[in-house]
């Protein structure tokens, strides 16, 4: 079969496989390939088992998988053949060097660049989807035409905004597609044809071009007012326990105003993932570059708010079972670092986790998805963890559950049965509000919800 557009994204991961996927559903014009540095991961794209969990994902990929997508490790082939070229790769926090800790590790996407350049003999599209600096976009020009060959790039920046547990619905239904381009000939050419392809399935309205810094920016400026938000509600829970008030009634008085909306008002640990923590410590990090001090300082508190408050998750832990949590076994339920993924890059359990053992705490860890992840994660950790999928036998025996991950199946189990084979006096500390804390309170349980007075049996 002879397709209309050869299309190539570089990166199989959270990003690049479900979107690649996507645009294989929508178009079956086109062919799509997805290539990898990482040949194990690309053979786990062509399996059963494909390597990241998401809603949807698996009768997608298997319904067009061999018809129009396609995993592969050839990369040079794979470029040499395609006219658009999406660059999905990884770009995590700098782990040396200057900028440690803060700025976008660049070296994946330049690698990226550098080898388009050396393999290219023909026009091509390059499209920045992975979430880069601003600026990105001028680097990789003067990677691409620094060599001798005549090959013309033109570069889009077209962010994605899925969130990952809602990543299918998210592609399928884009609240929005922006495509920054330059505002050259060529450059508005390449862009027309981005939006050819969304237009097969998103209405135009929703598709939205601008000047390709724009849309650098936009990228990082969106995640920062979502982390922020969480941030902001979950400023408040500390204080909703100290004063008696409730961080869900609160939450819902304050999203009722239509100037603000519902959204991303629930308390809980803070916010984990890959994106934003390390998108906002890289707008701090060009805020800084830039001079901007008081903007950098302001925008690094949403960071430093979180790290306070899954500290004070496990202090809440730690005070409430009378100041020592050493010998006793506590449950963790969930480790991802959110519900309907496997993903536990960032995850607050992670943190939790450390420090419980610190505090010489017996971890049983109970997770859906997330189980193979988290012993990666705590690979090397001294102390005592097993990793139990069934909740009821992870936590049997235990003196207290910790509700990490917001899973539905958890506000679904048989809490008397759970208590029945607990250690006593048993506690419950929610995480995510997620439980009927009343109804626990009932059965028997010390319960500590998130933002809202604790209910215990103790006088
Ligand atoms: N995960 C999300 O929810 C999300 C959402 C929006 C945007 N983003 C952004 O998208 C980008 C990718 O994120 P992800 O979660 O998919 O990362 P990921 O780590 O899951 O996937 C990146 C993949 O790129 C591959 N790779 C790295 N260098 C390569 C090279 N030179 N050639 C070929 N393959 C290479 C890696 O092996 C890896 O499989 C990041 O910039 C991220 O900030 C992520």
């Amino acid at each position: 079969m002879t397709f209309r557009k050869n299309i190539l994204c570089i990166g199989a991961g959270y990003v690049g496989g479900p979107t690649m996927a996507m645009i294989a559903y929508k178009c079956p014009q086109y062919k799509v390939t997805v290539v990898d540095i990482d040949a194990e991961r690309i053979k786990q794209w062509n399996s059963d088992d494909l390597p990241i969990y998401e809603p949807g994902l698996d009768e997608i990929v298997k319904k067009i998988r061999g018809r129009n997508l396609f995993f592969s490790d050839d990369i040079e082939k794979a470029i040499r053949e395609a006219e658009i070229i999406f660059v999905s790769v990884n770009t995590p926090v700098k782990n040396y060097g200057v900028g440690l800790g803060m700025a976008a590790d660049l070296q994946y996407w330049e690698k990226t660049a550098r080898q388009i350049r050396d393999v290219s003999d023909s026009h091509k599209i390059i499209v920045e989807k992975s979430t880069f600096p601003v600026k990105t976009a001028q680097a990789m020009e003067r990677i691409l035409t620094s060599n001798s060959s005549h090959v013309q790039f033109d570069i889009l920046s077209n962010p994605e905004f899925l969130a990952e547990g809602t990543a299918i619905k998210d592609l399928e239904y884009p609240d929005r597609v922006l495509i920054g381009s330059r505002m050259t000939e060529s450059g508005l050419k390449a862009r027309d044809e981005l939006v050819e392809i969304y237009a097969n399935w998103v209405p135009m309205e929703r598709i939205v071009t601008s000047n390709i810094w724009s849309s650098e920016l936009s990228k990082l400026v969106s995640n920062a007012f979502l982390a922020q938000r969480i941030t902001s509600i979950n400023s408040f829970t500390a204080f909703c326990e100290k004063s008696g008030a409730d961080i869900t009634e609160v939450a819902r008085a304050v999203g009722m105003d239509s100037r603000l909306g519902p959204k991303f008002l629930n308390a809980s640990i803070g916010f984990g993932g890959s994106c934003f923590k390390k998108d906002i410590l890289n707008l701090v990090y060009l805020c800084r570059y830039y001079g901007l001090v008081e903007i950098a300082d302001y925008w690094e508190s949403v960071v430093r708010i979180n790290d306070y408050q899954m500290r004070r998750f496990v202090l809440t832990m730690l005070g409430a079972m009378f100041n020592t949590l050493a010998g006793k076994r506590l449950c963790l339920f969930g480790f991802a670092f959110k519900a309907n993924t496997g993903d536990t890059r960032e995850s607050p359990a992670i943190y939790i986790s450390r420090r419980l053992i610190e505090e010489k705490v017996e971890l049983v860890i109970t997770d859906p998805k997330a189980l193979a992840n988290a012993m990666n994660d705590l690979k090397g950790l001294e102390g005592k963890i097993s990793y139990i999928e069934d909740p009821y036998e992870a936590s049997a025996n235990c003196d207290a559950i910790a509700v990490v991950t917001e899973w539905e199946l958890y506000s679904n189990l048989d809490f008397k049965k759970i208590y029945k084979n607990m250690v006593k006096p048993a506690f419950i500390f929610d995480g995510r509000n997620i439980l009927d804390h009343e109804k626990l309170f009932e059965i028997g349980f010390n319960v500590f919800p998130i933002g809202k007075p604790a209910l215990t049996h103790f006088e």
